[in-house]
């Protein structure tokens, strides 16, 4: 009991919310910040634009900022169980900054591989706060899981990537909530892919609950990728992908059966969208739904507004879109191209109004 009370939060996490859908043993540790039951907003201006009724699963809302802590709860929690002292990971910013969290959390030696240079500020500053220990690599994401995966296999250190079959098992949840709210699965499920770990997840999740009749259906499954790097686009690995979408800056997905599976099965697809496309989502969302996310996680919401505007978007639709991780992540991409206005006025109402045009 002692033990338990030392890796729990107030808010209980996913694994006591979703435990007997989890492969989590009675005696396990569970190493949790409160992560998952994130909300799902109503997004009225979509919804209107689309004729649609579009729901937003805010995955940003999470301890560390984005979806990776519900698979980190989950692979955390196993790497305790099994003894292990430190935890190893590939990342593109997100995983890294949810590993060093949660392995802190347990008492572990968080190790993350960043390819150097390309990582969000915001996620570098949460490895480095959190007391990971840091490796630039000089190398793109999937060079660096590469090594990741090598050092795993010769060290005693738990590779928490979303190879590891318990980080699946936890992100699962999410499509699980989202039924929980609103009472079946949508038709269409968006959200961007990288690695390809979340989208095979959800897709599992929403399985496992038609599966037990807590659905009448099941979505179809919609992942976005950026154009500079759409291997599953493609159908063949791209050798050095761009995009300002860091976070989904990957060539090779380690998951990419998987995620070519979960696309079959529900009669889904995969498209690409530009950078261009993504900052414009980005803002979109901000400022008309009040969402702020990071450029990775406006994807799908870019996804769909091209869709509506070549007229391709089925109206009449519920359509659920996750956006991953918060917009505070990665400042820099987010002012990017954007004229600050610098003006300084005196501290007086006539001041201020005549600088915004109310005067
Ligand atoms: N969105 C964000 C914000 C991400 O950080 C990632 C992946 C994805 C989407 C794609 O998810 O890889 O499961 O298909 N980020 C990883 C990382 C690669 O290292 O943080 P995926």
């Amino acid at each position: 009991m002692a033990n338990e009370r030392q890796f729990s939060a107030v808010q209980s996490g996913l694994i006591e919310r979703y435990r007997t859908w989890l492969p989590i043993e009675s005696g396990d540790p569970v190493v949790s910040l409160g992560e998952g039951s994130t909300p799902l907003v109503q997004a009225p201006v979509l919804s209107a634009r689309f004729d649609c009724e579009v729901w937003i699963k805010v995955e940003g809302a999470n301890p560390t900022g984005s979806f990776k802590d519900r698979g980190m709860t989950m692979a955390v929690s196993k790497a305790k169980a099994e003894g292990a002292q430190a935890v190893v990971c590939a990342s593109t910013g997100n995983t890294s900054a949810s590993a060093a969290a949660y392995a802190v959390r347990a008492g572990m030696k968080p190790i993350v591989l960043l390819p150097q240079g390309k990582i969000a500020k915001g996620k570098l500053a949460q490895a480095i706060v959190y007391g990971a220990q840091i490796v630039q690599v000089d190398g793109n994401f999937d060079e660096c899981l590469t090594v990741a995966r090598k050092l795993a296999e010769a060290y005693p250190v738990a590779l928490v990537n979303s190879v590891n079959p318990f980080r699946l098992e936890g992100q699962k949840t999410a499509a699980f909530e989202i039924v929980d709210a609103l009472g079946d699965a949508p038709d269409l499920h968006v959200m961007p892919i990288g690695n390809a770990g979340n989208m095979p997840a959800y897709w599992r999740g929403f399985k496992q609950y038609a599966d037990a009749g807590k659905a009448t259906k099941r979505p179809r499954m919609w992942a976005v990728q950026a154009e500079g790097a759409a291997p599953l686009v493609l159908g063949h690995p791209v050798l050095n992908p761009e995009t300002i979408a860091t976070a989904i800056r990957i060539g090779n997905p380690a998951s990419a059966d998987l995620a070519n599976a979960a696309r079959d099965e529900s009669g889904g697809q995969f498209t690409a969208v530009s950078d261009e496309q993504i900052l414009a989502a980005q803002r979109f969302l901000a400022a008309h739904e009040g969402i702020f996310v990071e450029p990775a996680s406006a994807s799908g919401i870019a996804a769909l507004l091209a869709a509506h505007a070549a007229g391709e978007l089925e109206s009449g639709q519920r359509i659920t879109i996750t956006v991953t991780g918060n917009g505070l992540k990665d400042i820099d991409t987010a002012l990017s191209g954007i004229d600050i206005r610098t003006e300084v006025v005196a501290p007086e109402a006539m001041a201020v109004a005549d600088a915004i045009g109310l005067a």
